[in-house]
C-alpha cells in the first residue's frame, strides 16, 4: 500500500547560483559528503545537486502524512546510487522516523535531469496494510 507520493522540479540555474553565491556553506547544509562526493565528480555538478534537492523536496512531500515531516533536515534525506547508476534514498533521524511513523517499509525513487531542469519522483510504500477508517 502507498503511504505517501513527492514530485519536484527545480531550476538549474538557480542551483549554479546558490554554489556560486554560498558555495561550501549551501553544500554542507543540503547535503551529505557522499552527495558532495558524487556531484561534484560529474562534468556539471548543478544538475546532479539540483536533482538532489529535488528529491529531498519530493521526500518532503512523500512523508507530510506526518506532522513533524516539516522539521525533517536536508541531510536526514539521501541519494545514493549503486554501480549501475540507480539512485536509492537512505533516510536518517527524523525522516526515518517520519517514515517509520507512517507504517513505511520501503521507498521508491527516480531522478531526471535536462539542461534546465532537474525532477524527482518519491513513492513511499507500507507492506503492513494500516486500516484507514472510512469517512
Ligand atoms: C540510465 C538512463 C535510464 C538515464 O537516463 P537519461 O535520460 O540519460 O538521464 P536522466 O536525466 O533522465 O536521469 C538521470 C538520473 O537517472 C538515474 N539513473 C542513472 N542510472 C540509472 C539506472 N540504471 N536506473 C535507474 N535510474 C538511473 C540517476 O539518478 C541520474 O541522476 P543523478 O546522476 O543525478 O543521480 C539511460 O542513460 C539509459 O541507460 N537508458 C537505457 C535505455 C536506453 O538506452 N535508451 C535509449 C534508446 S531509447
Amino acid at each position: 500500500m502507498i503511504v505517501g507520493i513527492g514530485i519536484d522540479l527545480v531550476d538549474i540555474a538557480r542551483v549554479k547560483r546558490l554554489l556560486s553565491d554560498k558555495n561550501d556553506r549551501a553544500l554542507r547544509r543540503l547535503f551529505t559528503d557522499g552527495e558532495v562526493a558524487y556531484a561534484t565528480a560529474r562534468a556539471e555538478p548543478a544538475r546532479h545537486f539540483a536533482s538532489r534537492i529535488a528529491a529531498k523536496e519530493a521526500t518532503f512531500k512523500a512523508l507530510t502524512g506526518h506532522p513533524l515531516s516539516r522539521s525533517i533536515g536536508w541531510r536526514e534525506m539521501e541519494v545514493i546510487c549503486n554501480e549501475s547508476g540507480a539512485p536509492r534514498l537512505a533516510l536518517s533521524g527524523l525522516a526515518a522516523s517520519c517514515a517509520e511513523a507512517l507504517g513505511a517499509t520501503r521507498w521508491w525513487i527516480s531522478l531526471t535531469h535536462s539542461e534546465g531542469v532537474a525532477g524527482a519522483v518519491v513513492v513511499v510504500e507500507s507492506s503492513t496494510a494500516i486500516q484507514q477508517p472510512l469517512p
